[in-house]
């Protein structure tokens, strides 16, 4: 009898532990952090304001934030997409300008329906698919900035936006990667 209550007791306390060890040391700093250093490229700052930024991520375990990274580059994406939407409607555009914008509405318009699969392949645990759909979208943004940097005195509009998606995928890739 002793025995058993001694076992349920330290089981309570493993309980409590587990509890401690997934739900509170894991916040946005401590995440923000290993993601950081797990990719060098990734802003420790950038990562901890992003996710902050989403009221859920206070409540959110390893898998929610990793969501809600994957549904701020989503929100981030469609809003990209009218900025250029709203670019290309100017008339004294730049003729080679245009053509990049044009490339770039098409890659963030695929990045969209991309991220949001990634929402389904991550919470179903199909982790490699949820990497490629990501990896999918950090290309988009390191292929429209590319593309104006092709033609000399060209200065890409939309360095921010790129540079944003970036960060954003590489926040989900590093919490993907740590369910791998
Ligand atoms: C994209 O996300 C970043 C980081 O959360 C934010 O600062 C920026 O305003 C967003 N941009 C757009 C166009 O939604």
């Amino acid at each position: 009898m002793g025995y058993f209550f001694y076992l349920t007791l330290s089981f309570l306390y493993f309980l409590l532990f587990i509890n401690g060890a997934i739900g509170d040391p894991l916040t946005i700093g401590s995440t923000c952090k290993a993601a950081s250093q797990s990719d060098s490229k990734l802003s420790y700052d950038f990562c901890v304001a992003a996710l902050k930024s989403d009221p859920k991520s206070r409540t959110a375990d390893l898998k929610g934030l990793g969501i809600i990274s994957i549904e701020l580059s989503i929100s981030n994406a469609t809003n990209v997409v009218s900025n250029i939407a709203k670019l290309l409607k100017d008339k004294s555009i730049d003729p080679f300008a245009k053509t990049v914008l044009e490339d770039c509405l098409d890659l963030y318009s695929d990045a969209i329906p991309t991220l949001k699969e990634a929402v389904g392949k991550f919470n179903s645990k199909d982790y490699y698919q949820a990497n490629v759909d990501v990896s999918s979208a950090m290309d988009a943004s390191s292929t429209c900035e590319d593309g104006f940097k092709e033609r000399k005195g060209v200065v890409s509009p939309l360095t921010k936006e790129n540079h944003d998606i970036f960060q954003l995928t590489a926040i989900s890739l590093a919490i993907i990667e740590m369910f791998h």
